[in-house]
């Protein structure tokens, strides 16, 4: 009770506070000013070729998420077959700049590799497969990463699961299994199963806490929930994202928005560039975020993870999209007003 009035009496202040985030120096790192890690998605590739996409990581962000190099598809090329060299370079950077690193992600049903749906496997040899997957993974980084995003978005809007390999091989239980194994492999790790629209979706939300009472029924670990929030200046509602951070921090649960971004093609056209005011409205979305965030319980707060530095490399800047702008650094590395909306 107690948390939900300081949330509403939080959200009262911000709608009547104007600040301009046009000036903020850029003199200390943003993640001292945060009481809990500030992550970013680092992509290896980019650092390689580009001096200000590391510099930045380095500087202003105390936990990295590797983008893509971790993911099945990235990893695997042939049956059974592993490939390191990109994801050990991203571990051994990132624990040489001191970052912690969080594990993204085991299992999804994207970026998948392709031989995957060449096999021909009895029930035991799915099974077999998800676990060898997870435990090779995991264990080649044991006490590397200190947490990671075992399934991801496992969940439709309507509550029901997506359809995918395990379902269709193991059913529901492949969600228990997957959680199993990840808690033998690296039993300090901190799990978390991740996901997109929760926050305002409350069928989708009360699938997934149904999914959490199972899970501790039978006893299998879950430490925390990743609420990706790639939001639009419109969406989510912050009343209703409000209450979900609410009542999974009830539940004893860590949240992480875990791949935070603002994007403005809606309302901005896809041929337009964003104005001064959409970029000031960005700022103010930012900022109302991080202090719904501030809110929680200590406990609850496992961090905000962004999702990218520049708008330049922006997964939702596409041919469709060229001006997306949904980050803090312009496609020039230039602090945008969302930056400001970090540094104070
Ligand atoms: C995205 C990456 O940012 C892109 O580079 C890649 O092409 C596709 O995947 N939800 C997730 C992330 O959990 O892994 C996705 O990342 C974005 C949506």
């Amino acid at each position: 009770m107690a948390f939900r009035l300081l949330l509403f009496t939080c959200l009262a202040f911000i709608s009547c506070q104007k600040e301009s985030f046009n000036t903020c120096t850029d003199t200390r790192s943003l993640h001292e000013s945060f009481t809990y890690p500030l992550g970013v998605a680092y992509e290896p590739n980019y650092a390689n070729s580009d001096s200000s996409y590391q510099a930045i990581s380095k500087r202003h962000f105390s936990r990295w998420t590797p983008e893509n190099v971790l993911k099945w598809s990235s990893i695997s090329f042939q049956p059974y077959q592993y490939y390191w060299e990109e994801a050990d370079a991203f571990v051994a950077e990132g624990l040489a700049a001191g970052k912690l690193l969080h594990g993204h992600t085991l299992i999804w049903y994207r970026q998948e590799p392709s031989w995957l749906g060449t096999l021909s496997l009895n029930r035991q040899g799915w099974e077999e497969l998800l676990r060898t997957h997870i435990r090779t993974v995991m264990t080649r980084y044991v006490g590397k990463f200190s947490s990671w995003d075992v399934v991801n978005e496992a969940f439709l809007e309507d509550g029901r699961l997506r359809p995918c390999i395990w379902l269709t091989h193991l059913g529901a239980e492949y969600l228990f299994i997957a959680y199993e194994e990840a808690s033998k492999a690296d039993p300090k790790a901190l799990l978390f199963y991740n996901d997109y629209g929760m926050e305002d979706n409350p069928a989708k939300l009360n699938a997934v806490l149904r999914w959490i009472d199972q899970m501790r029924e039978r006893g299998i670990q879950l430490h925390g929930i990743g609420l990706q929030m790639h939001v639009l200046l419109h969406y989510p509602n912050l009343g209703r994202t409000g209450n979900t951070f609410f009542r999974l921090a009830e539940k004893g649960l860590k949240l992480h928005l875990s791949e935070l971004d603002v994007a403005l093609n809606d309302p901005m056209k896809p041929g337009e560039k964003p104005s001064a005011l959409l970029l000031t409205q960005q700022a103010y979305r930012y900022q109302e975020i991080i202090r719904m965030y501030h809110s929680l319980p200590t406990r609850a707060k496992f961090g905000i993870t962004l999702w990218g530095i520049s708008d330049r490399y922006s997964w939702l800047r596409t041919p469709e999209k060229p001006f997306e702008s949904p980050l803090l650094w312009d496609e020039n590395y230039q602090p945008k007003p969302a930056f400001c909306a970090f540094a104070r």
